[in-house]
């Protein structure tokens, strides 16, 4: 968790998983609402209600999901100690400070409120750009995670898109005669010495000083 892009699996499963339906193994219980995860368990359908907690998971790590006008919250207690929310707006409810577990919809033309809002300093989320109340990242766990995951698909790209330029270049480098190209390569790498001779030694140099040209074509 500490370092970097990781998230703890279970975060995913939480964020995937419905809450306050009713529970099957209880139809006819009185506290039937599926509200509980489990970050022990994490069986696929993850979400249950307090006779399975008290049954099956009373000795196991359980997170308890709220509800704040039809969102599903979680009390900041609960996270701060497994989870890294401090990039997450939290909220007062009910005397709790809480986190949203996603997203919510939106209203984007309220001229009042926009009004008054571009006037003095505002923040959004990155993801959804819902207005903050303060300096957080994210309007919640979604929108957080959310984030993550693009910076990791665009580490995966970048990687990806780096080694097939380099086959590229090699590819094209074999087929022509290369007095022209290098040329061209050690011009453009200003003052670099001429005498690179290697076409490896010259393709990582392009590859480092030169981005984003295609001089071959
Ligand atoms: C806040 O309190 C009300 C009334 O006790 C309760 O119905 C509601 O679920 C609570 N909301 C949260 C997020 O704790
Ligand atoms: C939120 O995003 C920050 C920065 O990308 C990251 O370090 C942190 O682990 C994320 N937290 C969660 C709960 O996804
Ligand atoms: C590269 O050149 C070598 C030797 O001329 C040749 O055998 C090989 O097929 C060429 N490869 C490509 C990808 O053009
Ligand atoms: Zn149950
Ligand atoms: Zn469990
Ligand atoms: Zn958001």
């Amino acid at each position: 968790m500490k370092g970097g892009k990781s998230v703890p699996s279970w975060v995913e499963l939480l964020l995937s998983t419905q809450f306050f339906t009713t529970c099957s193994s209880h139809l006819i219980s009185a506290r039937n609402e599926c509200n509980f995860f489990c970050i022990d368990c994490q069986t696929p359908q993850a979400s249950f209600c307090y006779y399975c907690r008290l049954s099956h998971h009373s000795s196991h790590h359980v997170i308890q999901i709220r509800r704040s006008s039809y969102h599903d919250v979680v009390k900041v207690s609960e996270l701060e100690d497994i989870l890294d929310i401090s990039d997450v707006q939290t909220y007062v409810i009910n005397s709790s400070r809480v986190v949203y577990l996603t997203e919510r919809p939106q209203l984007r033309s309220c001229g009042v409120s926009n009004a008054k809002l571009s006037s003095s300093q505002t923040y959004k989320c990155e993801i959804c750009s819902r207005t903050l109340l303060d300096d957080f990242r994210f309007c919640s766990l979604g929108c957080n995670f959310t984030a993550i995951k693009r910076d990791n698909e665009k580490n995966v790209a970048q990687n990806g898109i780096a080694s097939n330029a380099k086959d590229v270049e090699i590819g094209t480098n074999n087929g022509s005669t290369n007095a022209g190209s290098a040329n061209e390569i050690s011009s453009d790498a200003n003052n670099y010495h001429n005498e690179i001779p290697s076409s490896t030694r010259v393709i990582r140099h392009r590859r480092k000083g030169i981005p984003r040209r295609a001089p071959f074509f």
